[in-house]
């Protein structure tokens, strides 16, 4: 039986990645925060087939992730992790009138982007590491690769997610540990839902998640999509700071986090 561990499974990306496993065979393992939306998605995935198993968990709380993280893998041996719970915020005007990235949202992207990241990662890669085998895949986006006046604090923290999940890459593979990284353009979810502008090459979470599983198979080391959005980030991370910081500052900005 495949144990596939998912955080961030409520809502989304992560929601459809679940649904996309839910099979016969397969042991699922759910977590988010909203206990409605978690149910939901268990009984979706059982309903499919798969072996479920729930839990309501901060990807913030380290002291609560890490024992359950080592548990889980104790008794069920994780075949493949992905850390995909995140949050996102800009510099732009939310529904609630929330203006511009202050300390709360910088802090609160940066907790759950990179610490929550790092809390699923850490203590899943030293075991896998042990054992000689095992998959990891980080979610990070195509926003990680310039510097986004439109949103600083999560460009920063998915280009950190990016370039720590390929150096670990690179790190690890010797000890037979597979490690990817996953970047997508703007996918619909209530995470872009928010977003008041048009945005380009926007795709549906089903079939992101076909993209990504189907990625993961590969063992790709980066799963960078829609092409078109990829070449257009690859494209502007090359420029001088000073030429792309002058392009970007033109795009929407994204609308702040409700308070
Ligand atoms: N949508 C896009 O265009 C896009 C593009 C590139 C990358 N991404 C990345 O893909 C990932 C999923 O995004 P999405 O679009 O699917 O957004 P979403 O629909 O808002 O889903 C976010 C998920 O993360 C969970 N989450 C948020 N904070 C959490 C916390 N502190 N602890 C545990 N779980 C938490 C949410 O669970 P609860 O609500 O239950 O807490 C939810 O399941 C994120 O890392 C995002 O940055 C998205």
């Amino acid at each position: 039986m495949k144990t596939i561990l998912i955080t961030g499974a409520t809502s989304g990306i992560g929601y459809a990645l679940a649904k996309y496993y839910a099979k016969d065979g397969v042991r699922l393992i759910l977590t988010g925060r909203n206990a409605d939306r978690l149910q939901d998605i268990i009984s979706v995935c059982r309903d499919q087939g798969a072996e479920v198993h729930g839990a309501m968990m901060d990807v913030r709380a380290r002291d609560i992730m890490s024992p359950w993280l080592v548990d889980m893998d104790r008794r069920f041996q994780i075949n493949l992790a992905i850390a995909n719970a995140g949050v996102s915020g800009g510099t732009g005007i939310s529904a609630d009138g929330t203006d511009d990235e202050d300390e709360r949202q910088l802090r609160e992207i940066f907790d759950v982007n990179v610490n929550g990241v790092l809390n699923t990662v850490a203590p899943l890669l030293n075991r896998m590491r042990e054992r000689g085998i095992g998959q990891i895949a980080l979610m990070s986006s195509l926003a990680s690769f310039s510097a986004w006046p439109t949103a600083p604090a999560y460009a920063a923290s998915k280009a950190t997610v990016r370039i720590y999940g390929e150096s670990i890459r690179g790190a690890y593979k010797k000890d037979g540990v597979k490690i990817n990284v996953i970047c997508p353009g703007f996918i619909k979810t209530p995470m872009t839902d928010v977003n008041p502008y048009k945005m380009p090459f926007l795709m549906d979470a089903d079939k992101a998640a076909a993209i990504i599983a189907k990625g993961l198979e590969k063992d790709k080391a980066r799963i960078a999509f829609p092409w078109p959005t990829y070449a257009f980030a690859g494209f502007i991370g090359l420029l001088p700071a000073s030429w792309a910081l002058g392009l970007l500052s033109f795009f929407p900005k994204k609308p702040a986090r409700t308070k």
